[in-house]
């Protein structure tokens, strides 16, 4: 019991924790950078590149991808961009001969689709604004334009920095700081003999918080093992029933009604109808135990009918994953953010077999199986031991079952303890009534 309320109140701490401020403890130093490097001054204003880097170890940016915002400081306006486009040209009408690309005073950015000419192409563009993570795939994780700016500074002293920076990825939950003067960049010429450096360079960061993003959980999680048949399902409305009138039963006709896959401009899922109406379940299985192993079945369900989840990510906590010995059919990844503590690593898709997690229905799902070496010092099938601290689904924490609810095991320990209290209490009784 002692166990149970000590699990109890670390769920506790640790649900305080991501509330408090846009900090993920799995990933305390993960952020958004948006980096502007003013390449050349121009007559009126400066030709920059900016480049935004996601170092978030397991959290992508997902089709239709990130929307960047940012206010002038003074009546600059956008000539041109390569590589990405402003969604709307506002009011040019005090321009003759070259009209801007772009005349608001608080422009939006978003990336170009792939396949655009190749004389609108900038490197690290057009990747319709999907972004990988950093742990998952560095390479991919970089997104790049080409902006010139007119009626602007046109030097280090008169430039003026963009204010009120806004990104979203593609949802709401990013917030950005302000830009910040930082050393220039230092560019290396193709053959490495020569450095070049950027006229200025400003960074923007912009960190994750859940809470900014949605008001429930986008996943559930739920248990069950070999030694209990008891299955702890996810919590009822795990995901806030608001959806609940609008959700679609697993066997309505309806399914079969063409383009009812179709995703919505406004990304409005369509959830198969569950008790905690949540768009992904993940379930976690203790399924075998030998001697100086033991084996978990892990899979990932996805309910709802309008999203494919590319590239998707799950991150999980639990001490026995520094002792990871084989992970089936997914690819993982210790994650360390604290250089004394290896109990967090992230599971993702294999390249080309099981990254892509299919909309809703008999392909919605994925599975894996993880082989852990048992340190004997730690080791234990009691008091909910073998099951997660902490799942996140994509970036976004999973909402585990209440700690009493998990499959118990049937535990003879348990039982003596309970009849050596039973008989201790009767001894107490025995001798207040003999006193
Ligand atoms: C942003 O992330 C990078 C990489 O993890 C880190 O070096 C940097 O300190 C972070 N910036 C802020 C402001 O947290
Ligand atoms: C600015 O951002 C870049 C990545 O875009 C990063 O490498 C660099 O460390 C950042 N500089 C500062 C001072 O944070
Ligand atoms: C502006 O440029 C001058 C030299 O051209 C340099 O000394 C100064 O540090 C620069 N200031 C900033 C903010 O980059
Ligand atoms: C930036 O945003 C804040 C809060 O949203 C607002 O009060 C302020 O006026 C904005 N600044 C500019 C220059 O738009
Ligand atoms: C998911 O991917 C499959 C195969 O690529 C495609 O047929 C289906 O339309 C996609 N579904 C959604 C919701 O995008
Ligand atoms: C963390 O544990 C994994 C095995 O799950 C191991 O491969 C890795 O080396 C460990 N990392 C550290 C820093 O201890
Ligand atoms: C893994 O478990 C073995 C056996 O208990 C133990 O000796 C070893 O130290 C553990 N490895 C780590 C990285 O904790
Ligand atoms: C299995 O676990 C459930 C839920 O914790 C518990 O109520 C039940 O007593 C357990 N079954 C056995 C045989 O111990």
């Amino acid at each position: 019991m002692r166990g149970l309320i000590a699990v109890a109140g670390f769920f506790f701490i640790i649900a305080l924790i991501p509330h408090a401020a846009a900090f993920d403890p799995l990933d305390p130093n993960g952020n958004i950078t948006i980096k502007w490097d003013v390449m050349s001054w121009t007559p009126d204003g400066y030709v920059a590149v900016v480049t935004m880097n996601n170092f978030q170890m397991y959290r992508h940016i997902m089709t239709p991808g990130w929307t960047l915002g940012w206010t002038w400081a003074k009546k600059e306006v956008i000539w041109s961009m390569v590589g990405a486009q402003t969604t709307e040209q506002g009011d040019c009408s005090k321009f003759k001969g070259n009209i801007p690309h772009c005349c608001k005073k608080n422009p939006t950015i978003v990336d170009l689709l792939p396949g655009v000419p190749y004389n609108q192409q900038f490197t690290n563009c057009c990747k319709g604004g999907v972004l990988a993570s950093w742990g998952q795939d560095p390479q991919s994780s970089v997104s790049a334009f080409q902006i010139s700016v007119g009626q602007a500074g046109t030097s280090n002293k008169t430039v003026k920095l963009p204010k009120n920076f806004t990104l979203l990825g593609p949802g709401p939950g990013y917030t950005c700081g302000p830009a910040k003067i930082v050393p220039p960049t230092k560019f290396f010429t193709p053959d490495l003999r020569r450095k070049t450096q950027a006229l200025m360079t400003w960074n923007v960061t912009c960190t994750y918080s859940q809470f900014l993003a949605r008001k429930h959980p986008n996943c559930c999680v739920s248990l069950s093992s070999f030694y209990n048949e008891t299955i702890t399902s996810c919590p009822s409305c795990a995901c806030g029933c608001e959806n609940k009138h609008k959700c679609i039963k697993s066997d309505s006709k309806l399914l079969s009604v063409v383009g009812i896959n179709t995703p919505r401009k406004d990304n409005a899922p369509l959830i198969q109808c569950t008790h905690h109406m949540c768009p992904v379940r993940v379930h976690w299985h203790v399924k075998l135990n030998y001697k100086d192993y033991w084996r978990v079945k892990l899979s990932v369900t996805n309910f709802n009918y309008r999203i494919n989840y590319t590239q998707w990510t799950l991150v999980v906590q639990h001490p026995n994953l520094n002792n990871v010995t084989q992970v089936f059919s997914f690819d993982y990844k210790p994650l360390v953010p604290y250089q004394s503590i290896n109990d967090t690593g992230m599971f993702y898709g294999m390249k080309f077999f099981n990254d892509l997690l299919m909309e809703a229905g008999p392909s919605g799902n994925v599975q894996s199986e993880v082989l852990l070496q048992k340190d004997k010092n730690t080791f234990t099938f009691k008091q909910g031991w073998a099951f997660p601290r902490k799942v996140y689904f994509n970036g976004d924490e999973c909402m585990l079952p209440p700690p009493d609810t998990y499959p118990y095991l049937p535990s003879f320990a348990h039982h003596s303890s309970v009849a050596v209290s039973t008989l201790l209490i009767s001894l107490l009784l025995l001798l207040i009534v003999l006193v």
